[in-house]
This record gives structure tokens, C-alpha cells and sequence, in this order.
């Protein structure tokens, strides 16, 4: 399967949401492609849906990605999941209900009174991790530009959902970077 001719699908290609997306998306493939070459994973795989699990974020009201729908934002995850699964991606469908943060339980959505279905939504397979891990170094920004963001950002962020977050943002970098 070609990921962009999908995404062109549901986005307009002149539009700032689908530069918005495809250059976040292309930023999060090549650095997933990069950890994926030291570990036996399914490569192919990892390049399409890096570049798809972002695909819902039309559907949500984030005007400052230039998409207008009706969900919040937290929802982009379990919305291209339901987006890919229709095309017949069930596998690729996953990725985007699991790549929000470091994953989010059914626990968390329960508790937090979350806009989402109740079930766990946490990366499993390698592929999903190397993605979620990925991606939270990419930024999206409104002009369609792409910010490397920090180790320390990043953990400055997941730390307000929890400690337990940040422990596994850490053993991730352990596992994919060889950082402690
Ligand atoms: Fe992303």
C-alpha cells in the first residue's frame, strides 16, 4: 500500500492540515526506520503506519492544525483507527489507537473521565512502540514545520500524566537509543 495515496483520501493536498501532517508523519517514519534497523522488525510496516497514525487528527477541532471536525483532539488515535480499520488496515489501525503518548489505559480514560471508549490503548507489539516513541520527538506546528523536541520536553510533558509515564518513556530510550 502507498500511506499517502490513503491520506490524500481524506485530506486536500493543497491544504496547511495535510502539510501539517505529512511532514510530522515523514519526521516520525524516517527516525522509526532508523531504531528499526537494530532490531528484527517488520520494516515495511513500521514506514506505513508511522506515516498513518496520525491520520485522524482531521477529524478533531484543532484549528491551529487547520482541521475542523468535531472531536477533541485526544480522539485522533482511536478515529484513524476506525479510519484504517474501514480501509482494511486492521493492523496499520492499531498504531493510531495506541501511539498517544506513551499509551493510555482503560483505567486512565475511566478515571480522567476521558472522551474515549473504555479499553487499553498502550503500544504492544515493538512496531507500535518504536512509533509512539518516535513520534513524541516531532512537534507539529501550524506552519507546517517540524520541531525536534528535547529529551527534557519530553519528559517535562509526560511527567503531568504521571510518574509512571516517564519510567516508560525512559526504558524506551534505554531499549531504542541506548540511553539510560
Ligand atoms: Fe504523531
Amino acid at each position: 500500500m502507498d500511506p499517502l495515496e490513503i491520506i490524500k483520501k481524506y485530506y486536500k493536498i493543497e491544504s496547511m492540515a495535510f502539510k501539517i501532517l505529512v511532514n510530522h508523519s515523514k519526521a516520525v517514519a524516517e527516525k522509526a526506520l532508523k531504531i528499526a534497523e537494530k532490531f528484527e522488525v517488520d520494516k515495511q510496516f513500521i514506514y506505513e503506519s508511522a506515516v498513518l497514525h496520525d491520520i485522524g487528527i482531521f477529524m478533531t477541532n484543532t484549528a491551529k492544525f487547520d482541521c475542523h471536525g468535531i472531536f477533541p483532539y485526544i480522539c485522533h488515535g482511536y478515529l484513524g483507527r476506525e479510519i484504517l480499520e474501514k480501509e482494511g488496515f486492521p493492523r496499520h489501525a492499531l498504531v493510531c489507537e495506541r501511539h498517544t503518548g506513551v499509551g493510555i489505559t482503560k483505567e486512565e480514560i475511566i478515571k480522567n473521565n476521558l472522551p474515549l471508549p473504555h479499553r487499553d490503548m498502550i503500544p504492544l507489539s515493538m512496531e507500535e512502540k518504536i512509533i509512539a516513541f518516535a513520534d513524541k520527538f516531532f512537534s507539529k506546528e501550524s506552519d507546517g514545520s517540524v520541531r525536534l523536541r528535547t529529551v527534557d520536553e519530553i519528559i517535562n510533558d509526560l511527567a503531568r500524566y504521571g510518574e509512571e509515564k516517564v519510567k516508560i518513556f525512559k526504558e524506551w530510550l534505554k531499549l531504542f537509543e541506548g540511553n539510560a
